[in-house]
C-alpha cells in the first residue's frame, strides 16, 4: 500500500490550480459577474444554475445541489477516485505528488474506507472467480449476455463451498469485522466464519461514484432464495441505492430518460439489447429518496411494472412518491407489462425497437391517476364525482404549485363536472391555486444562528480567523455547530491562506462537509463591512456562553454549592454582565 497523501500536498495543490480552468476544459463555462456558469453536468437541465467561484475555488449547483472543490469535481465527473483526481490535477500544475512513508503503526484509516477497500478486494475476487467458473460462464450466455455486458456490470461468481472468499480476505481481524458487518462473511456461533454467497452469479451495486457498495447474487439453478442481496451497512443503503445508475450514467453523458425495473437481470439484458438507461430497485418498493435522486438525474422517469394487481400496486406506490417532486420538466409515465412478462423477457421477445417504442409511448401518469381513482367510485352519480374529488385531493396537495398541478386540476375537472375555480377553492382552500412562492433563500445575517453566520463569514474571508481573540470564550457553549466554528478558527490560524474549497478539504467524507458546503454557498448581504459583522457574531457567542455558564453555576449553587474558585467566577459573569453592579 502506497502511503496517504499529506494534507498540506493537497492545500498547496488547490492553491494552484484554477478551478475555473479545470471545470471549462470539459465542461465549457461562461462568465456571468463574478462567477462563471453552465448548464450543470450533474443533473439535466434546460438554463444554467450550475455556478464556479473563482474566489472561492468552488463549484455548487443551485438546482441539484453538487458542489465541491476542483477535486470533488474530477471525482464526481470523471468517476475519479481521490487520489487519481489529486494525480490530474497535480500534473496539470508539473507537481509530483508526495506519500507519507508507511510508519506502520500510524493510525487506522478511517472506517469508510476500509468498507469500501473490502468491498473492492471482494468484488475483484468474484470477477476472477468468473473467468475459471464454466457453469457461470455457462449460465450468463444461456441468459443471453455478452462477455461486453458482464463486463461493464462487473458480473462476478461467488464460489461453492464454504471459505472461499473467508480464505481470499485472510487473517486480518479489522478486515474481518468489516467484512462480516457488511454481510459477505457470517460468523458462526464458535467464533468461526462462513462466506454467505456461495455458488452464485454476483451482481455488484455500485454508487454515484462507481464504488462497490454491496451485491446482489442469483443462484443458477431453483434452490432458494433465487436472489440473496447484501445487508444495510454503513455504505450500503437500499431505499436509496439504485442499481444500474452508475452504469447507466456512464453510457451516456446527457442521459434525458430513466427506465425503473424491478431486478437485476432485467437491467442488464435490457443493457444486452442497446437499452443502457434501465435501473433497479433493490428488491425494496420505490421510496421517496429513489424519485429524488431519479429526478435529479434525468427529467423524464420511466416506470416498468407487471401488468397484474401487485405490479398496479407497486406503479401506485412509485406515483404518490412521486407527487411531491413532480416540478414543472418533469415526467413520469409506467409502462405496465404484458402477464408473466418482465423488461427482460419482453425484449428478448420483441427486440429493441418495439420495446423503445414502448418506453416513449406509455401511461402519463396523470392518466394513470385518474384512470385508478375513477376505478374506486362511480363517476356516473353525484357521489361518486364528490367522492373522486375528496380522493385526489390529498394527493394533488402533494404536488408542487406547477402548470402541472394546474393541468391536473382540470383534469379533475373534466372527471368530476366540477368548474376548476370551485374545485381549486376545495384542493387549496380558499386560496388560488398559486399557494405560497418557494421561501427565498434568505442572507446569512438577518435572525440567524451567530454559529452559522460565523461559519458562512469565515469561509467566505479566511483572514477573519484573525479576528478571534479569545477561543475559550465561547469554546464550551453548548449549541449546535460551535465544535465546528472553533475548529475552524483553529485550522485557519495555521493555514491563513485558504480558500473556500480547499477549507472544505480539509472536512472531506466527515458529515460536517455538507453544512460547510451549504453555508459556503449562502448568499452574503451584509451592510457592515464583513469584520463587523464577523466580530459581532462573535461577541454574541461569547454573551451567550457566559449566560449558559453563569446559569450552571446558579444551579450548582441551588444544589451541591460552590467552590471558592466557582463563586469567584460567578461574581466576574455578573460584574461582566451588568456593569453597573
Ligand atoms: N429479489 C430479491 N430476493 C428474492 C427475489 C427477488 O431480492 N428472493 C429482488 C431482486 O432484486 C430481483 C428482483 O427482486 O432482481 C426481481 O425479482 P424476480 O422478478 O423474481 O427476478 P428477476 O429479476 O426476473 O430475475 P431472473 O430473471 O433471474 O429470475
Ligand atoms: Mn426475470
Amino acid at each position: 500500500m502506497t502511503g496517504r497523501i499529506p494534507q498540506s500536498f493537497i492545500d498547496e495543490l488547490l492553491n494552484r490550480v484554477d478551478i475555473v480552468e479545470v471545470i471549462d476544459a470539459r465542461v465549457p463555462l461562461k462568465k456571468s459577474g463574478r462567477e462563471y456558469s453552465a448548464c450543470c453536468p450533474f443533473h439535466n437541465e434546460k438554463t444554467p444554475s450550475f455556478t464556479v467561484s473563482q474566489n472561492k475555488q468552488f463549484y455548487h449547483c443551485f438546482g441539484c445541489g453538487a458542489h465541491g472543490s476542483a477535486i470533488g469535481f474530477l471525482m464526481d465527473y470523471e468517476h475519479f477516485e481521490f487520489p487519481e483526481a489529486i494525480e490530474e490535477l497535480a500534473r496539470g500544475v508539473g507537481l509530483d505528488v508526495p506519500r507519507e512513508a508507511d510508519s506502520g503503526d500510524h493510525q487506522a484509516p478511517p472506517q469508510r474506507d476500509s468498507h469500501y477497500a473490502v468491498l473492492e478486494r471482494a468484488d475483484r475476487f468474484y470477477r476472477s472467480q468468473l473467468r475459471d467458473a464454466g457453469s457461470a460462464v455457462e449460465y450468463l450466455k444461456k441468459r443471453g449476455l455478452s462477455g461486453e455486458i458482464a463486463g461493464r456490470y462487473g458480473l462476478g461468481y461467488a464460489p461453492a463451498g464454504w471459505d472461499a472468499l473467508t480464505r481470499e480476505l485472510g487473517g486480518d481481524r479489522h478486515t474481518q469485522e468489516i467484512a462480516v458487518e457488511l454481510g459477505l462473511l457470517v460468523r458462526r456461533d464458535d467464533g468461526g466464519l462462513y462466506d454467505r454467497f456461495r455458488d452464485r452469479v454476483m451482481f455488484p451495486i455500485r454508487d454515484r461514484r462507481g464504488r462497490t457498495i454491496g451485491f446482489g447474487g442469483r443462484v443458477m439453478g431453483d434452490e432458494k432464495p433465487k436472489y440473496m442481496n447484501s445487508p444495510e451497512s454503513p455504505v450500503f443503503h437500499k431505499g436509496q441505492e439504485l442499481y444500474g445508475l452508475f452504469e447507466a450514467r456512464k453510457a451516456s453523458q446527457k442521459l434525458e430518460r430513466l427506465l425503473v425495473v424491478e431486478g437485476y437481470m432485467d437491467v442488464v439484458a435490457l443493457a444486452q439489447f442497446g437499452i443502457s438507461n434501465a435501473v433497479a430497485t433493490l428488491g425494496t418498493a420505490t421510496t421517496p429518496e429513489h424519485l429524488e435522486r431519479l429526478f435529479r438525474t434525468v427529467p423524464e422517469v420511466v416506470f416498468c411494472f407487471d401488468g397484474d394487481a401487485a405490479g398496479r400496486r407497486a406503479g401506485w406506490r412509485a406515483l404518490e412518491h412521486a407527487l411531491p417532486v413532480l416540478k414543472d420538466g418533469r415526467e413520469a409515465r409506467f409502462l405496465f407489462l404484458p402477464d408473466g412478462e418482465d423488461p427482460d423477457s419482453l425484449i428478448r421477445r420483441i427486440g429493441y425497437q418495439a420495446f423503445h417504442e414502448q418506453t416513449v409511448d406509455c401511461v402519463p401518469l396523470s392518466q394513470f391517476f385518474y384512470a385508478t381513482l375513477s376505478q374506486q367510485v362511480d363517476t356516473r352519480s353525484v357521489d361518486g364525482r364528490a367522492h373522486l374529488v375528496e380522493l385526489a385531493r390529498p394527493l394533488l396537495q402533494k404536488l408542487p404549485d406547477s402548470v402541472f398541478r394546474d393541468l391536473m386540476l382540470n383534469e379533475l375537472g373534466k372527471h368530476s363536472g366540477l368548474p376548476v375555480a370551485q374545485l381549486t377553492a376545495r384542493v387549496f382552500g380558499n386560496a388560488p391555486a398559486a399557494a405560497a412562492p418557494a421561501p427565498k433563500r434568505r442572507p446569512v445575517s438577518s435572525g440567524r444562528s451567530p454559529v452559522r453566520v460565523a461559519i458562512r463569514l469565515l469561509l467566505e474571508q479566511p483572514e477573519l480567523s484573525g479576528c478571534v481573540q479569545d477561543l475559550n470564550a465561547f469554546r464550551d457553549l453548548d449549541m449546535p455547530g460551535v465544535d465546528l466554528l472553533t475548529e475552524l478558527v483553529e485550522m485557519l490560524r495555521e493555514h491563513p491562506h485558504l480558500h473556500t474549497a480547499g477549507i472544505l478539504e480539509h472536512w472531506r467524507g466527515r458529515p460536517e462537509e455538507r453544512h460547510l458546503a451549504q453555508l459556503a454557498v449562502m448568499p452574503l448581504e451584509v451592510s457592515d463591512g464583513l469584520q463587523h459583522e464577523f466580530e459581532g457574531a462573535i461577541q454574541r457567542l461569547a454573551e451567550q456562553r457566559a449566560a449558559q455558564r453563569m446559569q450552571q453555576l446558579l444551579s450548582l449553587d441551588h444544589g451541591t454549592g460552590l467552590t471558592d474558585p466557582e463563586k469567584q467566577e460567578l461574581k466576574q459573569l455578573f460584574a461582566a454582565r451588568h456593569p453597573m453592579l
